[in-house]
């Protein structure tokens, strides 16, 4: 056993108060709540209505939000990396703009871009940090604003996103907790099945493309769904079985929330009582690198330390990956 691993010290999270309900949506595209219910798991999600206000909005309330909670100074944080796909700019990075306005100005910061499993991959990566020595105090942020993103002609996409933002503090921990290990994928064969056709080197934003609709989300949903429910349950188990771990050591699972049929799929091969399953699919819909954050901040005071946590998620590249983690305190609920 190591003395020192990177773990999570603390969490927040910052969700837009716009509620965009099933009916309302109903009325934008030919869908129904039914329908929505039943094929994804989804009532309703969060919408970041504000004109001039970006996914940097949420993360920066977020990131703040946590520098409160966990009581550090925002000069001793060391690195921040946030996890978008849906940035406020091409560049600069929103981890700048979120650094400088939380009043993080000793940290190097960076954005990471890995679909739906961009907060996993930031959070292995903060733990590297951590871990070597090289760094602190680290903060990672998935921070999302999907609404500027997502078709809403289509009624195939437009029910799945929302926008929320969730960050971490990543510290040196005592090595029974933090970190233990993680599986992390990726295959660019996903490409032509989850994109954005414009607006990137290969295809600049012209007038053709804007009115071809290709800035927005071009999903195959059958094709994602079928590679996310296998890639998803086999990190986890190959994660679960490298660390002597059966279903009956595991006290939750973290999914990415993209559809509840997904997220029981997994739970059933990985062999999870619902009980064990972090869900909130219902109230936030699929908020691309914000979905683990926002379901263990929703959890916290649940968990215990020494909790074994799976966390694990799929996304466009395709990107997949699971983590286990061993929780390292019990939250204070006067917090
Ligand atoms: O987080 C990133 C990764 N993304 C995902 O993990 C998403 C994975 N995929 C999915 O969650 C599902 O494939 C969807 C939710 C996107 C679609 O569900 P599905 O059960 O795979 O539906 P489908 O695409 O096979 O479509 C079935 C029918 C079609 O009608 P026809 O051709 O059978 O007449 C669709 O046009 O459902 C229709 N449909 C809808 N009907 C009512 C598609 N969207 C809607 C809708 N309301 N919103």
């Amino acid at each position: 056993m190591t003395n020192t691993r990177a773990g999570i010290t603390g969490i927040a999270a910052e969700l837009p108060d716009y509620v965009l309900n099933n009916e309302e949506l109903s009325k934008m595209v030919d869908t129904s709540d039914e329908w929505i219910m039943t094929r994804i798991g989804i009532s309703e999600r969060r919408i970041l209505k504000e004109t001039g206000k970006g996914s940097s909005h949420l993360g920066a309330k977020a990131v703040k939000k946590l520098l409160e909670k966990t009581g550090a100074d925002p000069s001793e944080v060391d690195l921040l990396i946030c996890a978008t796909v849906t940035p406020d700019h091409q560049f600069p990075a929103n981890a700048n703009i979120i650094s400088y306005k939380s009043g993080i100005k000793n940290a190097f910061s960076y954005d990471l871009n890995a679909g739906c499993s961009g907060f996993l991959y930031a959070l292995a990566t903060a733990q590297q940090f951590i871990e070597t020595g090289k760094r602190k105090k680290a903060v990672v942020v998935g921070a999302e604003k999907m609404s500027s993103i997502v078709d809403y002609k289509d009624r195939a996409t437009c029910p799945i996103f929302g926008d929320a933002a969730g960050a971490v503090m990543v510290e040196p921990v005592s090595g029974e907790y933090g970190i233990v290990d993680s599986v992390l994928r990726s295959d660019g064969a996903g490409l032509p099945h989850l994109h954005q056709k414009a607006g990137g080197s290969v295809k600049p934003a012209s007038h053709e493309t804007v009115d071809a609709r290709e800035h927005y989300i071009y999903q195959e949903g059958q094709s994602v769904f079928k590679w996310a429910v296998s890639k998803m349950a086999d990190v986890s188990l190959e994660v679960m079985e490298r660390n002597g771990l059966t279903h009956e050591d595991i006290a939750w699972l973290v999914p990415h929330q993209a559809n509840m049929r997904i997220i029981e799929a997994v739970a059933r091969r990985m062999k999870l009582d619902k009980q064990k399953v972090m869900v909130n699919i219902e109230k936030f819909g699929n908020t691309t690198a914000a979905t683990l954050p926002l379901c263990i901040w929703e959890w916290e005071e649940k968990l215990r330390k020494g909790d074994n946590i799976i966390l694990t998620t799929f996304g466009a590249g395709f990107t997949w990956g699971a983590m286990y983690l061993k929780w390292g305190y019990d939250s204070d609920p006067g917090k």
